[in-house]
């Protein structure tokens, strides 16, 4: 499918995005663990959470909706069936390592697999602790792909430091530490999102934190929770990003997850000249929410240091699609992970932007972009033909230039947007008509 965008139209108004993927998949997963009915409200789930949802039900869970409130009827790890197929888990990394750490003491065999991007993906670092704990663990190249086939049991606590700094790494080992006597500790090197210690805390998990360190003495039950999931940050940030530099805009997106370990877009959006301006709401099973504002300005480039990587490194594609539109260089390093995201983002992100007219260079653990504020003689920027590389994030980050340049931008393989951001396109529609 393509997505066509033309320039020169400022956003306007107010708009919702999709709950935030990384807390809904969780919210399926930990109340499938837990004893009772979690009631988890949510507004449009993507294709990842809806693989997290099916390879739960093929586990025997039983999960039911009526469109925007989901009934998860947790009866403990222990009810969890052997899958009779393979579980699909689509596009999402998410759902494969944290399964793979839920299933780690299931005492039952179950292969899981994705399509050609998460086949792509390095498993070794969850699959190798799991191993260290006591699962077998199989797979493509050693263990490093999918498919994976997973046989649980009994394990035992580890003391594990992680290379990177993965959200997806330290909850798989959580996972499994939930059904492990004894204390198991996960360390890494810089602070990754930290939802699942803030979910598991809410459903009553002995969970405690020392700086970048988490340990877990288990086994612990989880009670069932009910939580109403707010929206992505990370869908948002598409929308306040064009808003910041397309003139004349202004945009709010209400009921939006405000946790500092992902709000690195904002700040950086802050320290390159924008509007921003955030208005807290209530909080959600210990996660803050609330509706931010972004009003458009003259922006300039900025440096992002390797130790603010992770609390953006989703955003990181489309701050280089903001940054083509700034004054001056704006660098990235440290953020090598990109290389191993659902494409080669930095590879990809580079060479799409250039058809695009822009200047932009691949370092080895980032990239930098000499951007071109609007206004400016001789627009070397323009609208052009670009492939997603089945990358939902880079999709939106081009359809997001494409909308601050003139002329017309044409996205190849579009569909993919439909895994975090399914009405992405008719959002921007009406930001755009909504004069
Ligand atoms: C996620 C963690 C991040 C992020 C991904 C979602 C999560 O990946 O990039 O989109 O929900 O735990 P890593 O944990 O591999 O850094």
């Amino acid at each position: 499918m393509e997505m066509i965008v033309r320039g020169g139209r400022a956003l306007a108004g107010e708009a919702r995005v999709p709950s935030d993927k990384s807390i809904l998949h969780r919210a399926l997963i930990f109340a499938s663990l837990a004893e009772g009915v979690s009631r988890v409200r949510f507004h449009q789930m993507g294709a990842d959470c809806r693989s997290t949802r099916g390879v739960l039900a093929a586990l025997g869970v039983a999960i039911e909706d009526d469109g925007a409130l989901l009934h998860v009827a947790g009866r403990g790890p222990a009810a969890w069936r052997a899958p009779a197929a393979t579980l699909d888990c689509g596009n999402s990394g998410t759902t494969m390592r944290l399964m793979l750490g839920a299933l780690a003491a299931r005492p039952f065999t179950a292969r899981l697999t994705g399509d050609d991007s998460l086949r792509r993906r390095p498993m070794r670092r969850v699959v190798e602790p799991l191993l260290g704990m006591g699962a077998a663990i199989s797979g493509a190249e050693g263990g490093d792909r999918a498919p994976l086939t997973i046989t649980g049991g009994t394990l035992h606590p580890i003391h594990h430091r992680s290379a990177v700094a993965s959200a997806q790494v330290k909850s798989a080992i959580l996972l499994a530490a939930l059904q492990t006597a004894g204390e198991t500790v996960v360390e890494e090197p810089l602070a990754s999102r930290d939802h699942t210690e803030r979910m598991l805390a809410a459903m009553g998990a002995p969970i405690r934190r020392d700086g970048t360190a988490v340990s877990l003495r288990g086994p612990a039950a989880l009670r069932a929770i009910d939580i109403s999931v707010p929206g992505d940050i990370s869908g948002a940030a598409f929308l306040l990003g064009a808003a910041a530099m397309i003139p004349g805009s202004r945009v709010t997106v209400r009921d939006v997850g405000l946790n500092p370990t992902r709000g690195g877009f904002l700040d950086v959006l802050g320290r390159m000249g924008a509007s921003v301006e955030i208005d807290s709401g209530a909080e959600e099973a210990g996660e803050p929410t609330g509706a931010v504002t972004v009003r458009a300005s003259g922006l300039r480039g900025v440096v992002v240091t390797p130790a603010e990587v992770p609390a953006l490194i989703d955003e990181l594609p489309l701050l280089a699609a903001v940054a083509a539109r700034a004054e001056g260089v704006t660098r990235v390093t440290g953020a090598g992970e990109l290389r191993v995201k659902e494409s080669d983002r930095i590879h990809c992100l580079v060479s799409e932007l250039r058809g695009m007219g822009v200047r932009a260079d691949e370092l080895p653990d980032g990239f930098e972009i000499r951007g071109e504020p609007a206004g400016d003689r001789g627009a070397a920027l323009h609208g052009a033909r670009v492939r997603s590389h089945g990358d939902h994030r880079l999709a939106m980050a081009f359809a997001v230039l494409g909308l601050a340049v003139p002329g017309e931008t044409v996205i190849e393989g579009a569909e993919c947007v439909s895994v975090s951001f399914p009405d992405f396109e008719s959002t921007l529609h009406e930001l755009a008509t909504s004069w």
